[in-house]
């Protein structure tokens, strides 16, 4: 079981997606604690006002500090003192399925939503990551720090169905995935090249189960080798395969 706490002004961009699909069911039975907190809730003004003009002067306004101090102190009394607070924005180290892992040994994990041109910088005295899940800018944390969660929430035992599919998924050794296939073996298919008949490899068809493994294994290779390439440094890679990659950068340089 892992806690979550998500800090934001937009609640049901955060509630909506979770109640459906797999994160929902997980909630649902109790494997995941994943509360929502709206931040005008730890305002004490009339109008429960979250933001405020820069200080300086210049364009946008800048989230308030005291409503997230506050917010982080009522999950303090409630959860004991999170030990992880994470703020999403363009700023951060950049995630990714190694930091969703570590991520997901860790019990209690507090989300901070940012909003507009950003947190006041006093702020971060409260944060101990900052991540950025890619090189553009959202307009707010809430779709990122859904994304966190998501990607969290599947090393997680018991999220997903079989822990067999996410710890042998090729991204987790650092590849793209291989192509999947499933019934009808054939499909007529029209396109602007023309109409044809789209097949299913042969191999999957045969029953031969070391084969699949290999070809799999080869897709996999040649797919990151294609379109991934940096990938293929830091990958953990067994014999079989070490022995495939140098196959196809073999094929690859007489190709060129
Ligand atoms: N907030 C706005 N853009 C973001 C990004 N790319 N990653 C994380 N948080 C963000």
């Amino acid at each position: 079981m892992m806690t979550f706490d998500i800090v934001t002004i937009f609640p049901a961009m955060i509630e909506q997606p979770l109640a459906a699909g797999i994160l929902g069911r997980a909630i649902e039975r109790g494997t995941l604690d994943v509360k929502v907190r709206d931040l005008r809730d730890f305002t004490t003004d009339r109008h429960r006002v979250v933001d405020d003009v820069p200080y300086g002067g210049g364009p946008g306004m800048v989230l308030k500090p005291d409503p997230i101090f506050r917010a982080l102190d009522a999950i303090g009394a409630e959860r004991g003192t999170p030990l992880t607070v994470i703020m999403t924005s363009p700023q951060g180290r950049r995630f990714t399925q190694a930091e969703a892992e570590r991520l997901s040994g860790l019990p209690h994990i507090v989300l901070l939503c940012g909003r507009y041109e950003g947190f006041d910088e006093r702020v971060r005295e409260r944060v101990t990551e900052e991540l950025s899940i890619g090189d553009y800018v959202l307009t707010g944390g809430e779709l990122a720090a859904l994304v966190v969660l998501d990607a969290v929430a599947r090393f997680v035992p018991g999220v997903v169905g079989d822990e067999q599919s996410v710890a042998q998924d090729s991204f987790s050794r650092g590849l793209l995935d291989h192509p999947h296939y499933t019934r009808p073996a054939t499909i007529r298919s029209a396109s602007l090249s023309g109409e044809r008949d789209l097949a299913v490899p042969d191999v999957l068809m045969s029953g031969n189960h070391a084969e699949i493994r290999r070809w799999r294994k080869r897709e996999a290779l040649s797919r990151t080798l294609e379109r991934r390439p940096d990938l293929l440094d830091d990958a953990s890679l067994d014999d079989e395969e070490t022995q495939i990659l140098r196959e196809l950068k073999g094929a690859r340089h007489g190709r060129d």
